[in-house]
């Protein structure tokens, strides 16, 4: 279902209907259920008026309408809220009056305070905080610094907490701190860049908070009380109501400072004038039955006709008592309302005389009329705890409530309703649980790493060993290699000298072979050698000059397919009996061509060619011409 159709449809053009109308109040229904924003008591043409110039700025025309668009569009609560609540505000904001209350009202209230007591002060609808630093500068120039941080308190208050959270950056541009005179500029705020930061020492004696004036508790125990320029924006009812609380929060003789178009012309049983014009106001002590007294005339003959001081005394005891507390007679009517009571509950001395069951707090926060019947017939006390209590939009209570008669000579008078918040005490107990699941969990979590950690040193300790294990075979393997490194060196030295005895045996065979090569090639005559397969494998100069055959022409070659002018069919028996028999040499003599083609005659000796051990490994021809 669209929002339009749920808050009021059908459409009733702006132009053409009632601006404070169903459809108007259909929007004000819809912020209060969505944003806990109730703006019933505020002044509704204003309101609407408001309203509407938002509606134009985005271009909607009706209230139905308008809700859809706040249903699409959330940030546009925002928007809105600035333009309802307006914020208009500044620092010293009406010099004239503030002066009167630097020169006039402070020092007086000071000096009633005395020399060394707190002293405290409420700036309520405190919009951005300029009206509360403002305060601190003025407190701060009349005690001076030391005292100002050690005695003074400011509680500054707003139901709009985007300008709270800009008045608790204490920051503000050149155009905000215009109406600052320039030597309190300078002593009392940090200039960064374009900005003007307030002295954070100075800061932290202001506390901001959220507080809505008509349905919150208001702070107590007040000496300078600023509601500027807020109350002006309620309705008639809803003023009484406020004032009725500001009354409450100031201490006797504490002072009220109004906006300069706020009246208070028909409350002076609750403050009177201190000067009218600048709308300075003194709290009236509650003596005897002011309208902030909660105290029903009617139903107490005794109070009538007595008048004497006890009676009063009492009553004012009773209206001091720190809880909240009502008194219905046996009949169920409102005989007696404390202050505590009147604040919480939002009750006024017209409720006083009015029966129980009329009043919203017969049946919220707690169904009490069944109770008090109850109470009434078996005259014994009832405790009703923890009874959760949806105080404001965002703000949770928790009672525990008491009811008890009030009999004398056997006869039921009343009962006594006290109500009395346990919301802190709940609250820690909602805290130390939420402490111990955390802790708890904290634990768990703990325990857990714990186990990991255990495992994980476990897991590491097993590879130490592991280690420790392969060091050790590392080491004995080192050991063996070292071992090995040492035989292998003694081996080494022994191959080195190996080696060098083969190089000097080299050098030795290489001299032999050269003594040999020039032996067989001094040597005039061929000398040819042969293995055992008459291969050759040595073939000299001589042999070379006779046949014309070189050297590497003849070496390896089968000697009887040797291209010479030898016929060398008839040298195979001589060199096979040289291989062959025992018989140490033969010779022959061949007619031959040498190598210049000339006919010679060539005689050849040939031997066996024998190893040390007597084998024979070939034979040697030695060929000479005749
Ligand atoms: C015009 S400003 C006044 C600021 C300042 N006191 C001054 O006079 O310069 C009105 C302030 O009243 C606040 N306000 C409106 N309704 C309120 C409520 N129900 N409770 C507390 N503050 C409220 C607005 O948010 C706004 O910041």
């Amino acid at each position: 279902m669209s929002g339009a159709a749920e808050y009021g449809r059908p459409v009733v053009d702006m132009t053409a209907g009632d601006r404070t109308g169903a459809d108007f109040q259909a929007v004000l229904l819809y912020l209060k259920e969505t944003r806990g924003f109730d703006f019933t008591g505020y002044k509704q043409t204003s309101l609407s008026r408001r309203l509407h110039r938002r509606m134009t700025q985005v271009g909607i025309e009706s209230y139905p309408d308008y809700i859809d668009h706040l249903q699409v569009n959330t940030d546009e609560f925002a928007a809105l809220f600035n333009t309802l609540l307006i914020n208009v505000t500044g620092f010293l904001r009406d010099t004239d009056s503030w002066d009167f209350l630097r020169t006039e009202v402070v020092p007086k209230v000071l000096q009633e305070v005395g020399p060394e007591a707190p002293i405290r002060v409420w700036s309520a609808g405190c919009a951005s905080g300029e009206e509360a630093y403002s305060l601190a500068i003025l407190l701060t120039e009349a005690l001076g610094v030391d005292a100002f941080r050690q005695r003074v308190k400011i509680y500054a208050t707003d139901i709009d907490e985007e300008a709270l959270a800009q008045a608790r950056q204490a920051s503000y541009g050149e155009r905000e701190v215009e109406g600052l005179p320039p030597d309190l500029l300078e002593r009392y705020f940090e200039q960064q860049g374009s900005r003007h930061i307030f002295r954070q020492d100075l800061r932290r004696s202001i506390i901001f908070g959220r507080n809505d004036l008509v349905q919150d508790a208001p702070i107590s125990r007040i000496h300078l009380l600023l509601c500027r320029n807020t109350l002006m924006y309620f309705n008639a009812e809803t003023q009484a109501k406020i004032l009725t609380r500001l009354h409450f929060a100031l201490l006797p003789q504490g002072v009220l400072f109004l906006g300069k178009a706020e009246m208070l012309l028909s409350y002076e049983s609750l403050f009177k004038p201190v000067d009218l014009k600048r709308r300075i106001f003194r709290k009236v002590p509650t003596r005897g039955l002011a309208p902030g007294a909660m105290f029903s005339h009617a139903s107490t003959p005794a109070r009538r006709t007595a008048g004497d001081g006890d009676d009063e005394l009492r009553e004012q005891a009773f209206s001091a008592g720190p809880v909240a507390q009502i008194v219905v007679t046996a009949d169920d009517q409102v005989l007696l309302v404390n202050h505590q009571a009147q604040s919480m509950f939002g009750l006024t001395s017209r409720d006083v005389g009015r029966p129980l069951r009329d009043l919203e707090l017969s049946y919220r926060p707690v169904e009490l009329r069944a109770q008090v019947d109850r109470v009434k017939a078996e005259r014994r006390t009832l405790r009703l705890k923890d009874i959760e209590w949806l105080r404001g939009p965002a703000e949770t209570v928790w009672l525990d409530v008491q009811l008890s008669p009030l009999v004398s000579e056997g006869t039921v008078l009343g009962v006594s309703i006290v109500f009395q918040d346990v919301s802190a005490a709940r609250r820690l107990m909602d805290e130390l649980e939420h402490a111990n699941r955390q802790l708890e969990s904290a634990y768990e979590e703990l325990q857990s790493t714990n186990e990991e950690l255990e495992t994980t040193n476990e897991e590491l300790q097993s590879t130490v060993e592991e280690l420790e294990t392969t060091n050790e075979e590392l080491q004995s393997t080192n050991e063996e290699l070292e071992t090995m490194n040492e035989e292998l060196q003694s081996t080494n030295d022994e191959l080195q000298t190996i080696n060098e005895r083969l190089s000097e045996r080299s050098v030795e065979l290489d001299d032999l072979n050269n003594f040999l090569e020039s032996i067989l090639t001094s040597l005039r005559s061929g000398v040819i050698v042969v293995d055992v397969e008459m291969r050759v494998i040595v073939w000299n100069r001589g042999s070379e000059e006779l046949w014309g055959l070189r050297r590497d022409e003849a070496n390896g070659q089968h000697l009887l397919n040797l291209d010479i002018g030898l016929p060398l069919s008839e040298l195979r028996p001589l060199v096979r009996s040289a291989l062959v028999d025992a018989d140490p040499a033969g010779e022959v003599t061949i007619a031959a061509v040498n190598r210049r083609g000339r006919a010679v005659s060539v005689r050849v000796v040939a031997s066996p060619l024998r190893s040390r051990g007597g084998d024979t490994e070939g034979a040697i021809l030695v060929l000479e011409e005749n």
